[in-house]
């Protein structure tokens, strides 16, 4: 049966170039900023945030714990300020809202804040660069978090982006991901 989580990884490596630059917006335990760092290897760049010390925490000791390339930045900042620290384009972006599992559940990522950081992150894009977010609808916010996320990607140009959305159907309350793809 269709594993959502392999398949995320599967598409986005059609998009990470070794020594490219990609970024984690929301690091969580830093599980996809591993992943990234591993994908891009020594001679690239990843790029971490989240708002909470405990995550920068958890995640420079699993990057450590696995032997990590080193090059990954950890950002203890909201990823809507992304602009302020990448320069460079990226090959790859994700987003996996929600909250930090086994924490507090109140500081969950915002459709006031996603939004804008989802609009950074498209400005950021490499040509063939792509974006992946994981939405949770599990949860009222995560639900509609799926829905703006939707409607702003809806609204994309389709000659410079393709953007796609896979859900299970016959279970709507499971977690589901928009990818968006630039254009060569
Ligand atoms: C579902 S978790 C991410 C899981 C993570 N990718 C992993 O591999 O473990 C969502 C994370 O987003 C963080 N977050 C919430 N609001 C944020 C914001 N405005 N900017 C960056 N991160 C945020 C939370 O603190 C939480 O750690």
């Amino acid at each position: 049966m269709l594993d959502l989580l392999a398949l995320q990884k599967e598409l986005l490596l059609r998009h990470i170039r070794p020594g490219g630059t990609c970024a984690d917006f929301t690091m969580g335990n830093g599980h996809d900023t591993l992943f990234l760092s591993r994908a891009v290897g020594e001679g690239g760049r990843v790029y971490a945030f989240d708002v909470q010390p405990a995550a920068l925490e958890s995640t420079a000791a699993l990057l450590k714990r696995e032997g990590a390339p080193e090059n990954v930045r950890l950002i203890c900042d909201s990823h809507h300020h992304a602009a302020a620290y990448i320069r460079e384009p990226l090959c790859v972006g994700m987003f996996n809202l929600g909250w930090l599992p086994g924490s507090d559940r109140t500081v969950t990522t915002r459709r006031e804040t996603t939004l804008p950081a989802l609009q950074t992150a498209i400005d950021l894009l490499a040509p063939d660069g792509a974006l992946l977010m994981a939405i949770y609808p599990g949860h009222e916010e995560g639900r509609l978090e799926g829905e703006a996320v939707c409607e702003a990607l809806s609204a994309l140009d389709r000659r410079r982006f393709c953007c796609s959305k896979l859900q299970l159907v016959n279970s709507p309350t499971s977690p589901y991901f928009f990818l968006v793809e630039k254009a060569k």
